[in-house]
């Protein structure tokens, strides 16, 4: 595996591949990595003939009461996971090559960033959104994996590559789970023991709702306040952000889960924000 922290070779390598007719698969992360990020990476190997990786803390999406100071990091541990799974370039850019000094840009995808996650975390998305861009111009993929987990996420990638004429196929795998059905999420490490126990509410939450839904209760107010029963049912259980059924593609809260809804959560268990989803049809 070649490690490259300079952004214009990554692009020239890129473009000496895309040249030779080799398709580019790309999993853009912050490192941390766990089966997660497997995941997308074994897809991503299965399905074009180059793998990057990249491994970069983007400060631009973490508000300033945000962990982007104690956010876990282990670049050797990282590259070794990369190297098992036969990745062919981790790029592992310098924060100063990203955003010289004069850095002005943002790429910010209208009002889909405001909704869920974007109406407690300001800014989030307009720097997930600004980072994506710029390593989809660097690393210049066919396609780019995602996880599910963060739903909204990909959904507004999806919307920045399509507004953008960006030609790269946004590539949306399942969510991968610990034993009890906690979602992974490098955000897990923050838990101690018995909050970590406690966070396995979340999954149960959802699979309780979608079975609720499944059965014909389908309305926002009874499906809110099972999901609120639910969770807080878990003293651990500090603050509930959100926990409703949404439109999958606007995001918009919805009346009733009468079509395919996404059932989707925030919350807080002990000091550590947590968020998790299904798609669920009635
Ligand atoms: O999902 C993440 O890890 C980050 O939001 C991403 C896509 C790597 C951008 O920094």
């Amino acid at each position: 595996m070649e490690i490259i922290r300079i952004p214009h070779i990554v692009h020239d390598t890129s473009n000496g591949h895309l040249l030779h007719g080799r398709s580019i698969g790309f999993v853009p992360t912050m490192g941390a990595l766990h089966e997660g990020h497997l995941s997308l990476i074994k897809r991503s190997k299965d399905e074009n003939d180059i793998t990057i990786v990249s491994i970069f803390v983007n400060p631009l999406q973490f508000g300033q009461s945000e962990d982007f100071n104690k956010y876990p990091g282990d670049i050797e541990g990282d590259a070794e996971k990369l190297r098992k799974e036969e990745v062919d370039i981790l790029f592992a850019p310098d924060k100063s090559l990203l955003y010289p000094e004069g850095f002005l840009t943002r790429v910010e995808v209208g009002k889909l960033s405001e909704k869920l996650c974007g109406a407690f975390r300001t800014g989030h998305f307009k720097g997930v959104t600004t980072i994506v861009a710029k390593l989809f111009n660097i690393v210049k993929p066919t396609r780019a994996y995602f996880g599910q987990k963060d739903f909204q996420q990909a959904v507004i990638i999806k919307k920045m590559v399509k507004d953008l004429d960006m030609p790269i196929d946004i590539v949306v795998c399942p969510t991968i789970r610990e034993h009890d059905g906690l979602a992974m999420s490098s955000r897990n490490l923050y838990l101690n023991e018995e909050e970590r126990k406690a966070a396995a509410v979340i999954y149960r939450c959802l699979v309780q709702t979608s079975e609720m839904i499944k059965s014909g209760i389908i309305s926002k107010e009874k499906t809110r306040r099972f999901m609120k029963e639910k969770l807080l049912a878990e003293p651990l259980v500090r603050e509930i952000q959100y926990a409703s059924i949404y439109d999958p593609e606007t995001l918009e809260e919805v009346e009733a889960a009468d079509k395919e809804a996404l059932l989707a959560v925030a919350v807080k268990v002990g000091g550590t924000r947590l968020i998790d989803n299904m798609l669920v049809k009635a």
